[in-house]
């Protein structure tokens, strides 16, 4: 068995805190049973809502090397696990013409030979490490017959080299929009935690860490319209980066309450599409949410 990264709980909320990332209890919950299970750790959720971020800083809060995974269609084994150095095994095999090839293959199919990719790395990385396998959904339904493989016993096998075993478990976190749904297979093998948008409470709490300058009350009713725009039912309603985001943009104008005007202007930072804007500027009901600011 190896050490857990937490002793409790509230030490994940309270060290993911100490690194800029708030997490409510059950996301802390979560975070800790899968150190303390070793089971891989599915995040499933809206775009912008700390998936990412949370990997980034359970890796920062733990003092673990992160190795990132950017899923993509069209991914493969040789970007994902590893792949041979094909250009410098010619070169090897092209200088040491006179030898023969029996000896020549051993040389090229060894260690300086080969290019590890993420889950190789962080299988063999001896240090702690967090495994950030991003946007699972984007790769293709192959791929996730190798992470089954790798992530069932932590092991891979290159033919050449033999069966590589992780000295030490990574902590790992997948993430996915869920553009299509992962396989049953790989959704048994983790622990699933889906991230949605944070409560009122906890999303004033990371403005006002993050944009700690801007006021209290302004704070309040960015949050407050923010809350308000994702009850409309939106192409994409906006994210906890983009509250983050027009926090900052109302301190770089100094605003100072929430009019009509201000929101008017700088409803770009929140909302991606036309028809969004005509639907908040329809239905907001700015004159309440603000009216206490
Ligand atoms: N709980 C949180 N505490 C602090 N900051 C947060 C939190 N959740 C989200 N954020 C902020 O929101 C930003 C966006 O988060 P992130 O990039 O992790 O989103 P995501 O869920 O991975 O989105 P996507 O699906 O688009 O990749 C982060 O850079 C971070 O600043
Ligand atoms: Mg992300």
């Amino acid at each position: 068995m190896q050490e857990p990264l937490f002793g409790s709980v509230d030490e994940v909320v309270e060290r993911l805190a100490a690194v800029g990332y708030l997490a409510s209890t059950p996301v802390a919950t979560t975070v800790y049973l899968a150190d303390r299970l070793g089971k891989p750790l599915l995040v499933e959720g809206p775009a912008g809502v700390g998936k990412t971020e949370l990997a980034r800083a359970v890796a920062e809060a733990t003092r673990s090397d992160l190795v990132r995974l950017q899923c993509y269609e069209g991914i493969d084994e040789a970007r994902a696990l590893y792949e041979w150095n094909h250009a410098k095994q010619l070169l090897r095999i092209t200088a040491g013409r006179d030898e023969g090839w029996d000896q020549a293959r051993d040389e090229v199919f060894s260690e300086e030979f080969l290019l590890p990719r993420p889950l190789l790395k962080a299988i063999r990385n001896p240090d702690p490490t967090v495994l950030l396998i991003d946007e699972t959904d984007k790769a293709d339904v192959e791929m996730e017959g190798l992470l089954l493989e790798v992530l069932g016993d932590f092991q891979v096998t290159v033919p050449e080299l033999g069966t590589i075993t992780a000295a030490r478990r990574p902590f790992v976190l997948l993430t996915s929009n869920a553009t299509r749904e992962l396989s049953e297979a790989l959704k048994r093998r983790c622990l699933f935690l889906h991230l949605d948008f944070p409560s009122a409470e906890l999303e004033r709490d990371i403005v006002t860490l993050k944009v700690p300058e801007l006021d209290a009350r302004l704070t309040e009713s960015v949050v407050r319209v923010v809350g308000a725009l994702r009850e409309l039912e939106l192409r994409k309603a906006p994210s906890i980066a983009e509250t983050v985001d027009w926090a900052r943009t109302l301190l770089a104008l100094g605003a100072e309450t929430l009019d009509e005007q201000v929101v008017e202007a700088t409803l770009g930072v929140l909302l991606k599409y036309q028809s969004d804007h005509r639907k908040a500027a329809a239905e907001l009901r700015l004159d309440r949410l603000t009216a206490s600011s």
